[in-house]
């Protein structure tokens, strides 16, 4: 049976991510290796030329399922008829840089980005927001796109998830294959709170399978939360392959639903739950069902818990605060 293309919008398409990204898009590892896909690259005048040559390359691949490839430095034209859509163009953070110095500089492109998804995009697209600060453009893209339902906006967490996953199998010795339940949760930034409370190693509470809450405050949180500062300067540059991997993996999850038994992180809109105000995009445990995310509910949260992910989360209300006086939102 031959199934109609998906068309897949990447923003930023020339940068170092996009590189990373669009072949595995290409491939199949997005969607599936029964989906088709089309390709919408979409750049600043700067960054076409860069594209065209990506473009070469990917159809050098001769890969099955992609289906075309359109470039363009206009959103109106890059979001026409996009099912998916993975915001990944934006300033990196450099060395020294906080990623609240990039609000005012990216804010401004989340906003007509937005409203041209409003506009132009597909009844049933998906957004992910990477470029950064993630959660905050995500929310300027989801206010530009009123017709759009807000829960379809959602921001990338899953790179600190697998961040968080590998160093608990390295801690534990366990595979990370047989970990199971762990929740970022708050803000891409350097005060997201990796929880292992309830998580499961080998099928037992990781929490209490560690035992170490010296090592949980003052080794795995800070390695978790400042890999990308870590990588930035070990590399010379933000991580990509990294960054790009759990872009995949946050749509492949999110069309193909989570495994039976565990669940994912992923920055989507609040509905109030666990004291997050309503509205914002806080990155919580999550389950794909039907290609919908639904926040794990009625999990306990202790004292240690409650005051990270307060404090992630009144960054993100400051955030909000901040787009707002600058009229982004
Ligand atoms: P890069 O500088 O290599 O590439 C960015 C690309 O975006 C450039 O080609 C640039 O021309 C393009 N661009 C800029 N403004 C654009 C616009 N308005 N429309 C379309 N394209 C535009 O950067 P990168 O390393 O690929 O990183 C991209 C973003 O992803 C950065 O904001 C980075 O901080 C962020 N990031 C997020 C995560 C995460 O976990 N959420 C992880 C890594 C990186
Ligand atoms: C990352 O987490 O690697 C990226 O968000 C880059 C950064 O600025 O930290």
């Amino acid at each position: 049976m031959t199934r109609t293309p998906v068309n897949v919008t990447v923003t930023g398409a020339a940068g170092q991510i996009g590189y990373a990204l669009l072949f595995r898009i290409a491939s199949g590892q997005l969607l599936g290796p029964d989906t088709p896909v089309k390709l919408r690259l979409l750049e600043i005048p700067q960054g076409l030329k860069a594209a065209e040559g990506t473009a070469m390359e990917l159809d050098d691949c001769a890969f099955p399922l992609l289906r075309g490839i359109d470039i363009s430095d206009d959103p109106n034209v890059g979001f026409d008829g996009a099912n998916v859509a993975l915001l990944v163009g934006a300033r990196p953070r450099t060395a020294g840089m906080e990623r609240g110095d990039l609000l005012e500089a990216n804010g401004g492109i989340f906003g007509p980005q937005g409203k041209a998804i409003n506009d132009h995009a597909a009844d049933d697209i998906k957004v992910l927001v990477v470029g950064n600060p993630a959660n905050t453009n995500a929310l300027i893209a989801q206010k530009h796109a009123p017709d759009v339902p807000a829960e379809r906006f959602t921001a990338m967490t899953r790179l600190d998830h697998n961040r968080a996953l590998s160093q608990l199998s390295k801690r534990t010795g366990v595979p990370v294959s047989e970990i199971r339940k762990l929740t970022i949760w708050g803000n891409h930034s350097a005060t997201q709170y990796p929880d292992i409370f309830h998580a499961e190693v080998a099928g037992k509470n990781a929490a209490e399978t560690v035992n170490d809450e010296k090592w949980l405050a003052e080794e795995f949180i800070p390695t978790v939360a400042k890999r990308g500062a870590a990588i930035i300067a070990a590399r010379g540059a933000s991580s990509a392959a990294s960054a790009a991997n759990a872009a995949i993996d946050h749509v492949h999850t999110w069309v193909n639903g989570t495994p039976e038994g565990d669940w994912t992180s992923a920055g989507v809109v609040s509905d109030g739950s666990y004291g997050v105000p309503e509205g914002l995009i806080s990155s919580f445990p999550v389950t794909a069902v039907d290609g919908r995310f639904e926040v794990v509910q009625g999990l306990e949260i202790n004292d240690f818990s409650r005051s990270r992910i307060d404090a992630s989360v009144n960054e993100l209300v400051e955030e909000r605060d901040a787009v707002g006086q600058l009229g982004l939102i």
